[in-house]
């Protein structure tokens, strides 16, 4: 063992020093499967003190750090790709209060969505935040990559649920903000700028989120549609019904049809249609009938099937892409996450299959996402390794020419990095860059990941 690895076994005890390839393997590799890096060990601190002194002696030490949650994340940015030393955050997994008074949570950043959702509930709250990938990501991970997910539509993206965190500097000294209030208005917004910082300005080691209260009751439609524009008149109808959406999601007729296929599903419709609307809402006790009711006043709709309450069968259909796509694909799928200003959707949707098909003739795009925020997944499968680039370059030129954003949700991590100048200016790069540099000077917390020098 090296010096270093001694030091940090002390710190957290040698049982939480991973160093043998295969205690290391799962932590070292995406979910995705396409990034795959290396270390000499997997250091699992137990609470922010040990947090802060593992990073200190890698800062003495001169180690580059990759802080990592639940290694969910979509865009390789929880993995050590140069062989940095991975910190792990699953030890510090302990629910500290649910203040159902103030509506707050507080909590250890290794702690589950999942398991937050839960406490949350065992107070009649929630979280607010909501992904698939809920039993593993954490609340360090979703505050370090400012997650969307399917209730950002209603309660906005995971920045507006953060009222404090405290968290590591890359040289140990440890940053609190913690009061359990929204209105706190001392100087910068610190909590928010480690939002969304995907793991290169500190190291989140506690969170203190603001919960919400659930709606009472609700119901759940599946509807196929003939355009976009019908799923917006769709939302339109269910706001002028009274009702409000707690859940928007757009499908396509090629992502139904291969989950129905690979999850042995039986197909929603009778008929086919190019796109389908999953959309949860809530209201009063009526809700169902109101939505029913708003249903028959929107042309373009094909079959519609509607459930009381969340309806985890019809979610099944929406919630189960992600794993399909990446166990339908023979390489791994290239996944872009943009978004597109909603009057332009249904033309880019339009535009991107042909655009792909001429260039591109083995890929398979498959599309779906949060439409009422403008964010659509972009999958494409079957992509050669020396195509991969390209394909990118191609869907973000397409965003770039209606105005949307190459990353919608899930972060530049190192997959976006080449691209980051689509969406940021040289000003704008220099000043985060300016940022990064002055809480952590030497540059070694995740090092790969947000790259500000890209040459576009
Ligand atoms: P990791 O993957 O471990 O890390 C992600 C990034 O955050 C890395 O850069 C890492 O260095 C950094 N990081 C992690 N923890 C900390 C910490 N404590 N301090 C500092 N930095 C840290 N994302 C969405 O936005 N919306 C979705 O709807 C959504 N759905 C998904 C569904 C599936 C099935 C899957 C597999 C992923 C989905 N994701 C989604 C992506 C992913 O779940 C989120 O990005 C999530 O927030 C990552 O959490 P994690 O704990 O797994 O973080
Ligand atoms: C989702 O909304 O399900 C995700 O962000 C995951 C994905 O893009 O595959
Ligand atoms: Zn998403």
């Amino acid at each position: 063992m090296s010096p270093l690895l001694e030091e940090l076994a002390a710190i957290v005890g040698p049982a939480h020093v991973l160093t043998a390839p295969e205690l290391v393997a799962g932590q070292v590799t995406d979910w995705t499967g396409y990034w795959t890096g290396h270390t000499t060990a997997v250091v699992r601190p137990a609470d922010t003190a040990q947090v802060a002194a593992v990073l200190a002696a890698c800062h003495r030490a001169g180690q580059p750090v990759v802080p990592q949650g639940g290694n969910t994340g979509l865009v390789g940015g929880s993995i050590p790709l140069e062989g940095e030393l991975v910190l792990s955050t699953l030890r510090l997994n302990r629910i500290e209060q649910v203040d159902p008074l103030g509506r707050t949570l507080a909590a250890g950043a290794g702690v589950t969505v999942a398991a937050a959702q839960q406490a949350a509930a065992e107070h009649g709250l929630l979280l607010g935040t909501d992904l698939a990938s809920r039993d593993s990501a954490t609340l360090g991970g979703i505050v370090a990559t400012n997650a969307g997910g399917v209730a950002m539509v209603k309660y906005g993206s995971t920045r507006s649920r953060v009222l404090g965190v405290e968290a590591a500097l890359a040289d140990g000294r440890v940053l609190t903000r913690w009061i359990p209030l929204v209105k706190d208005n001392i100087g910068y917004d610190l909590p928010g700028l480690l939002t969304g910082s995907e793991g290169t300005l500190a190291v989140i080691t506690r969170v203190l989120l603001r919960l919400v209260v659930p709606a009472r009751h609700t119901a759940t439609v599946l509807a196929g549609v003939d355009s976009v524009v019908t799923a917006l008149a769709l939302r339109d109808a269910v706001n002028r019904a009274g009702l409000t959406l707690e859940a928007a999601e757009l499908l396509t007729a090629a992502g139904l049809d291969l989950v129905c296929t690979r999850q042995g599903l039986r197909h929603p419709f009778s008929e086919p249609t190019p796109y389908a609307v999953l959309m949860e809402v809530s209201g009063p006790a009526e809700v169902a009938e109101i939505l029913a009711e708003a249903l028959t006043s929107v042309d373009g709709l094909a079959d519609a099937a509607l459930e009381e309450g969340h309806s985890a069968r019809l979610w099944h259909y929406r919630e189960s892409h992600t794993e399909t796509i990446a166990a339908s694909s023979s390489t791994p799928a290239v996944k872009l996450d943009v978004a597109v200003p909603l009057g332009h959707q249904e033309e880019f949707l339009g535009r991107l299959g042909p655009l792909l098909g001429e260039r591109f003739p083995t890929a398979r795009p498959i599309c779906f996402g949060h439409f009422a925020d403008g964010n659509i997944h972009v999958n494409v499968l079957d992509v050669s390794a020396d195509e991969r680039d390209a394909v990118s370059d191609a869907v973000f030129t397409l965003v770039r020419r209606y105005g949307g954003s190459i990353s919608a949700e899930h972060g530049i991590g190192r997959a976006k990095n080449r691209w980051i100048g689509l969406g940021r200016s040289p000003a704008d790069r220099a000043a985060m860059a300016a940022i990064r540099t002055a809480l952590d000077p030497a540059g070694l917390l995740n090092p790969a990941v947000l790259r500000f020098d890209t040459d576009r």
